[in-house]
């Protein structure tokens, strides 16, 4: 069923469990994920970026979301959400596509910036019922930064983590503690005196720990006892769906095969499975 993300992520962080928000692009992927929330009987969030709105027409792919959850889960709470919102247009079009939380990522900008852009987008949420998650630090990308980064440089800065909220009453935090997204190296060690500064500072609001694909189950452990309540979770779903359809397409039913559906529906069963270990990963209460 549907749940304010806020709500599943105060939840999980009195409960000291932590959820993972999924990235979807379309139907097969967002059945994966309501599929296993809905098996396992835990919540979790459905996410979108604006490339996979514009992908698939924001408004389209927000009427799949909410229809698949309202159809294929009655058992269990489950969000969506804009992820890596850029511009105030982004938060806009995914508000009106019906997500019920936004981010708004202006890591890329200059301190005063990111408050600024935060503040305008959440006195505009705010308005319409919709909660917000900023990112201050930053959580690099293979392919559009440089494979070595100067860590110390560009993970979160606990003070101002604490002026940003208070600047801002942003409702939720994306941290950077030595974690970067997809196959990008990481920090050797995640920094969890950083991670324990920032959560006795801003004690009351969800940290967010992008991703999360290539974290394992110890480091998740130990980030979920120093204050990480939700780990985005792409590339993982995106490499069992493709590992899938190309051994379909290899091997199964040979490439002349003429129904997308048999390799459709093994892709989306594939995804559903590494999304049920992740969610078990993140709570196995
Ligand atoms: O952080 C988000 C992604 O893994 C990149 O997603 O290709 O949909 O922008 P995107
Ligand atoms: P991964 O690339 O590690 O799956 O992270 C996804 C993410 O952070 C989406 O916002
Ligand atoms: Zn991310």
């Amino acid at each position: 069923m549907r749940a304010n993300t806020i709500k599943i992520l105060k939840d999980a962080m009195k409960g000291e469990y932590a959820v993972g928000a999924f990235n979807t692009f379309g139907l097969e992927i967002t059945q994966s994920i309501v599929r296993a929330s809905h098996k396992l009987k835990k919540p979790c969030i459905i996410q979108a970026t604006t490339n996979a709105m514009k992908y698939a027409g924001s408004k389209v792919l927000g009427d799949i979301v909410q229809s698949v959850i309202a159809h294929e889960s009655n058992s269990t709470q489950i969000g969506f959400h804009l992820d890596h919102g850029k511009t105030f247009d982004d938060v806009v079009n995914a508000i009106d596509a019906g997500t019920d939380s936004v981010m708004i990522d202006a890591s890329c900008s200059e301190f005063k910036e990111n408050c600024e852009i935060t503040s305008r987008v959440v006195k505009y949420a705010h308005e319409k019922g919709v909660t917000v998650q900023a990112e201050l630090g930053s959580v690099p990308y293979l392919g559009r930064e440089e494979q070595e980064v100067d860590w110390e440089q560009i993970m979160t800065d606990p003070n101002q983590a604490k002026e940003l909220v208070d600047r801002t009453e942003v409702d939720a935090l994306a941290v950077g503690i030595g974690n970067a997204h997809g196959f990008f190296r990481e920090r050797p060690v995640p920094d969890w005196e950083r991670l324990k500064v920032i959560r006795s500072m801003i004690p009351n609001i969800p940290l967010i720990l992008h991703g999360a694909s290539d974290w394992t189950e110890e480091k998740v452990k130990r980030a979920v006892t120093e204050g990480i309540t939700c780990f985005n979770i792409d590339t993982d779903i995106r490499i069992a769906f493709v590992v899938s359809m190309r051994n379909g397409l290899a091997q199964e039913y040979g490439i002349a095969t003429t129904d997308p559906r048999k390799i459709l529906g093994n892709a989306r069963e594939s995804a559903m499975n590494k999304i049920e270990e992740k969610i078990l990963m993140f709570n196995d209460q």
